[in-house]
């Protein structure tokens, strides 16, 4: 499939049916809404690359849209509990605004039981694609205007060819790069292997090349994107590894920044660990998230480490780069978590002293091994939850405070939630800060001095050069 002149055959077949609807069709108003992390994030940039092509323009109400897409997300109970309540409403509109389009995408549509939930519970949805064929939604959208009550098209595992498309990027100073598809861990609570299919790299010359234009136009952060990206290269015949990679955009002119997301602590390596030293533009970040700090439970998850070894992991890094700011996913209520476990979470989150975290109930996946396994019952889960937050908390507070009073480069990203006299950035380990500013600011790397902080940001002050 990665074959030139096919991706070529398939690009102009695309082209035909793009000029289609921009020629024929009138009424192009799109929403597309999006659940999940930054894969998805980026699907959507090429999904409304796609519909701008076509002719469409942007709303940012249901009741304003010809056309909706939702871009769904399967990890937990909750994401896609919203799917359906949208999805609900949208039934109740279509049936005062018969002309709405409603497309459903994404891991909850690459789940063959969601798939068919959707299906029969919502006759309201005309079209269907999943996460490796992104591309075939202009000839979805044709065969739907054509008539077709349902357009539907699904791919098991990752194809070469949702790459040949541009995206519409939300920045054009910081950009998501996939660098990897699927995965191959299986971790024994996660649905995206079977949502993501199998793991693949993409060849490191198409990267590099992606990122050459993006800095050409402005991007001056990179993130790069994959489930596991130290397994990165994996599939290919020479030994060029995820820290080759960074090492050769790290060259690139115009980008000032490399960031990733997510490694997996099992595969990260010492080449890894000292390119936090060496490599001037990767920044002082790493998420590696950890799950639960019980070894016993770490076994349960098919997770491959101990807490031991992930402490160790830890140290190293610490040890190559002092200043390295440290993230990660902890999950509370596995199956078969004790109290005695539990503990061992609260140990290790101690131990390490996260600057920040995602923390997760877990939630039973259907087909996935961990949802055969004894539960813990809610109560538990939660109120282990709330004593995890209760120690996470304070950590990362003492951790921002540490910054009050230093002198830090921020990447201004928008104006700030709260008040638009003020805009917001990412310190270069990814702390969400804010400052008095204005639109002048968004788009540049600003230097700024921390003057307050809490547990989730800093507050600062621009310091005028
Ligand atoms: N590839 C990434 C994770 C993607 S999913 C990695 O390995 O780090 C993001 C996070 O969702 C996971 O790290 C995990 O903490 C959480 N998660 C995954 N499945 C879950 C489940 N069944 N219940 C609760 N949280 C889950
Ligand atoms: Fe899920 Fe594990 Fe793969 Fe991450 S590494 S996506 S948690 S199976
Ligand atoms: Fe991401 Fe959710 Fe899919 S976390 S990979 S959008 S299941």
């Amino acid at each position: 499939m990665e074959n030139k002149e096919l991706i070529n055959d398939i690009n102009n077949n695309i082209n035909e049916y793009i000029r289609n609807i921009k020629e024929n069709i009138d009424t192009k108003k799109a929403l597309v809404i999006t659940h999940g992390c930054q894969m998805n994030e980026h699907d959507s940039e090429k999904i409304t690359w796609l519909l701008e092509k076509m002719g469409y323009i942007f709303v940012n109400e249901v009741e304003d849209a010809d056309l909706v897409i939702l871009n769904t997300c399967s990890v937990r109970h909750s994401a896609e509990d919203k799917v359906y309540g949208q999805l609900g409403n949208l039934k109740n509109l279509k049936s005062k605004k018969k002309d709405i389009k409603v497309a459903v995408c994404g891991c909850m549509m690459q789940r063959e039981e969601s798939r068919n939930y959707v299906m029969e519970k919502f006759p309201n949805v005309d079209i269907i694609f999943g996460t490796n064929n992104i591309w075939k939604l202009p000839e979805l959208l044709s065969l739907s205007y054509g008539g077709k009550k349902l357009s539907i098209d699904i791919e098991e595992n990752p194809l070469n060819i949702d790459n040949s498309l541009g995206a519409n990027r939300l920045y054009n100073f910081k950009s998501y790069v996939n660098i990897m598809y699927g995965c191959n861990n299986f971790c024994s609570y996660c649905i995206v292997p079977y949502t993501r299919g199998r793991e693949t790299s993409r060849k490191p010359l198409e990267i590099i090349r992606e990122i050459e234009e993006l800095a050409k136009s402005g991007t001056k952060e990179v993130t790069l994107l994959g489930q596991n990206v130290n397994s990165y290269g994996k599939n290919f015949d020479d030994r060029f590894s995820f820290a080759n990679l960074i090492e050769e955009i790290n060259d690139i002119k115009g980008i000032e920044r490399i960031r990733f997301m997510t490694s997996h602590p099992k595969d990260i390596s010492d080449e890894l660990i000292y390119s936090f030293k060496n490599l001037n533009k990767l920044c002082n970040f790493l998420h590696l998230p950890v799950q639960a700090g019980s070894s016993r439970v770490l076994k349960m998850m098919n997770r491959k480490y101990t807490k031991e070894d992930y402490l160790r992991k830890i140290d190293k890094i610490k040890n190559v780069n002092p200043n390295i700011a440290l993230s990660t996913d902890i999950m509370v209520g596995f199956p078969g978590e004790s109290e005695e476990d539990f503990l061992d979470t609260l140990d290790l989150v101690k131990k390490v002293e996260y600057d920040t975290s995602f923390t997760f109930i877990y939630s039973i996946r259907e087909n996935t091994p961990a949802a055969k396994m004894e539960q813990v019952p809610d109560k538990v889960k939660h109120e282990r939850f709330e004593r995890l937050l209760e120690v996470l908390y304070p950590i990362q507070e003492k951790k921002n405070k540490a910054f009050i009073g230093r002198d830090v480069d921020v990447l201004v990203e928008d104006f700030s939630k709260k008040d638009d006299t003020y805009v917001s950035g990412r310190t270069d380990e990814f702390k969400l800060i804010n400052f008095k500013g204005n639109k002048e600011d968004i788009g540049k790397i600003l230097k700024v001095r921390v003057k307050d902080a809490n547990s989730f940001s800093l507050v600062g002050e621009k310091i005028e050069s």
